[in-house]
């Protein structure tokens, strides 16, 4: 019978290595937690909310003399970083999660056009598996390399797979997905347009040229449909810490209903215990008249917040043609530490929700 696992977390002092240890020191099957940092400060000072975790920062030279000793370790660095640590890792024999962007491309020419810098380890694309746990799970349970989606790319592949693959999205036009999250996808580097002073009561639109999850949901979305598929992405900060808001307008291919597209998200999700545990579909009927604010019937971000739950509802403007799917998700957990550990789990062959069945704040 295997032990508890002994886990790396790299890039110790950011906001998902502070996730990854947050959910890692609540998983039953996770004995050993090693954080490495470049910086020489004692973890909890850090991150004083895992106070009383005793948990320590290694350095990155520690931590990598150490991976004899390592099951797994988990890359929580800037894309350009996790693709040296990865191929010293891989050598160690060590399996590895990249929650960064250096292994989500398939052809290291899109690496580059993308992230605008060379892939220096190529030879570690064609083991690498992109982690949507959902639509992924034989493929994840085999490698030994995940390469973590991004937060606003797994909401949208969660949020636009079940009508992409049930052929009903025009094929000439573009999805239209806009996507608001909070700050703390932005990363821990200080940022004055990020202080408080700035954010609050306000919001911050960017990379509105081409947001880098755009290409990565293409890259997915147009292996489900087997043709190019278009996405037209559009980011921006709100005014909150954590958590994804994306509504996408989807134009149909033809004639539907709010209702019988609801029958098709059901039908790809399930519904209840039959269903996936972190994708769950409102189906709250509409009972008042045109255009009341029936607010419930969509999924809303403080329902997910602190969980590695993918809420999903949708309508359709049978007008013009336009399903809009809405969809929500904690940055930092399902976008982030909480699909790493899912992916982490079907590696090692636990339950997929071990460590990972709290529910939002
Ligand atoms: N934030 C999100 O919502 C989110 C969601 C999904 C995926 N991601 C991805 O996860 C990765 C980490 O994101 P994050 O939000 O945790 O970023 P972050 O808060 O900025 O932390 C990244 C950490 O990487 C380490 N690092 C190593 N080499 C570095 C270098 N050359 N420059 C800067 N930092 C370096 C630093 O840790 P030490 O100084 O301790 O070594 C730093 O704290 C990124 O690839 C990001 O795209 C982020």
């Amino acid at each position: 019978m295997m032990g508890k696992l002994t886990v790396g977390v790299w890039g110790g002092t950011g906001h998902t290595a502070r996730e990854m240890c947050r959910l890692l020191l609540g998983h039953p099957e996770v004995g050993s937690i090693l954080p490495a940092s470049r910086q020489r400060e004692p973890f909890e000072l850090v991150h004083p909310n895992l106070a009383g975790s005793g948990l320590e920062l290694l350095t990155p030279r520690e931590l990598a003399e150490r991976a004899g000793q390592l099951d797994a370790v988990f890359l929580c660095a800037p894309a350009g970083e996790a693709m040296r640590a990865a191929a010293d890792f891989r050598q160690a024999g060590v399996r590895v999660i990249d929650l960064g962007a250096d292994f989500r491309f398939r052809d290291p020419n899109d690496y580059q056009r993308v992230y605008g810098r060379e892939h220096t380890a190529p030879q570690l694309l064609g083991e690498a598996v992109y982690g949507v746990t959902e639509f992924n799970r034989p493929r994840i349970a085999q490698t030994a390399l995940i390469a973590n989606p991004g937060c606003f790319a797994i909401t949208a592949i969660l949020a636009l797979t079940p009508l992409l693959r049930a052929g009903r999205i025009a094929a000439d036009r573009a999805i239209c997905v806009h996507a608001v999250n909070g700050t703390t996808g932005a990363g821990s580097t200080p940022k004055s347009d990020l202080m408080h002073a700035e954010v609050s009561g306000s919001m911050l639109a960017y990379s509105l040229e081409g947001h880098r999850h755009g290409p990565e949901v293409e890259q997915f979305l147009g292996d489900v449909a087997g043709r190019p598929v278009t996405v037209d992405f559009n980011t921006a900060h709100g005014n909150f810490a954590r958590g994804i808001h994306l509504q996408a307008n989807v134009p149909l291919a033809g004639p539907a209903t709010r209702d019988d597209l609801l029958g098709l998200y059901t039908g790809a999700y399930g519904a209840g215990s039959a269903g996936e545990y972190f994708v769950l579909v409102n189906t709250l009927p509409k009972t008042g008249e045109r255009n009341a604010k029936q607010y419930e019937i969509y999924p809303r971000l403080r329902n997910v917040v602190g969980s590695n739950f993918c809420h999903l509802g949708l309508d359709c403007d049978t007008d013009r043609g336009i399903a809009k799917i809405v969809a929500v998700t904690d940055n930092l957990v399902k976008g982030a530490a909480g699909s790493a550990i899912q992916n982490m789990n079907l590696m090692f062959g636990f339950d997929e929700t071990c460590g990972l069945r709290a529910y939002a704040l």
